[in-house]
């Protein structure tokens, strides 16, 4: 499964990068608003960061204005992958576009049947937001599965990109159901690498091999620069 950054922010995708494990990252007008610089700035600056797939979304409500978005932003890099919202328009737009090979993000999917629109139009991706649909109180994990469903129904290529997640949870269950991608925020993304075991082993299997003693380590100098990294009486 790919692990795309649902940020606009050019730090958390930067540190994010560094794991080596960041496939891609999405986009929309309110993350880009947030950090108050140029929009194809910071689309080519996260291009510079993360050789993925960018999403870079359009802001015409037309489909006309939205084909000539689309050209104008795939042209910015390769690598960009245009957002274009779930509406008629959008997918008149991207059935004009995907024919000209621009790769399509549909996004603020809330339907399976608008998902099934999605793919029949030539969208590269289909975006379910999962965690809006569960704010209001409905099954947001359910749409992407059925989405998954359809799409291996009649072999669509359309890639699933669950969104709008609020939990590792939400990230496992898109994994079990076999989403092909899910693009979180920098805390969930953050949270992902952290369980109490893994410390509490780390920091055992560190505080033994410091009290082993010269005979057994050889003298290595890991125990003292782990114990920095690690502080006394984390292993309790
Ligand atoms: C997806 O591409 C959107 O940017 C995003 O996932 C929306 O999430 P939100 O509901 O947390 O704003």
């Amino acid at each position: 499964m790919k692990i795309f950054l649902d940020t606009a922010n050019i730090d958390e995708i930067r540190v994010a990068a560094e794991t080596g494990i960041l496939d891609g990252v999405t986009t929309n007008p309110s993350l880009i608003a947030k950090e108050g610089k140029a929009f194809e700035d910071v689309i080519n600056e996260i291009c510079s960061l993360v050789d993925g797939p960018i999403s870079a979304e359009v802001v015409s409500t037309d489909a006309a204005g939205m084909i000539a978005e689309a050209r104008h932003l795939a042209g910015i890099h390769e690598n960009v992958v245009v957002k274009v919202p779930l509406t008629r328009d959008g997918i008149q737009a991207v059935s004009v576009v995907s024919q000209e090979g621009i790769n399509t993000n549909v996004t603020l999917c809330f339907s399976p049947l608008q998902a099934l629109m999605a793919a029949k139009a030539g969208a590269s991706m289909i975006s379910p937001f999962a965690g809006r649909l569960e704010d209001i109180g409905h099954d947001g994990m359910e749409l992407c599965a059925q989405i998954v469903e359809i799409y291996e129904n009649y072999g669509y290529t359309t890639e699933v990109l669950v969104a709008s997640i609020r939990s590792p949870k939400h990230v496992l269950d898109a994994a079990l159901m076999g989403a092909d991608i899910v693009t979180i925020p920098t805390k969930v993304f953050d949270a992902m690498f952290k369980h109490p075991l893994t410390d509490k082993g780390l920091a055992a299997f560190l505080a033994d091999w410091d009290n082993a003693g010269d005979a057994i380590t050889g003298g290595s100098a890991k125990a003292a620069a782990v114990e920095e990294a690690v502080p006394a009486g984390a292993a309790d």
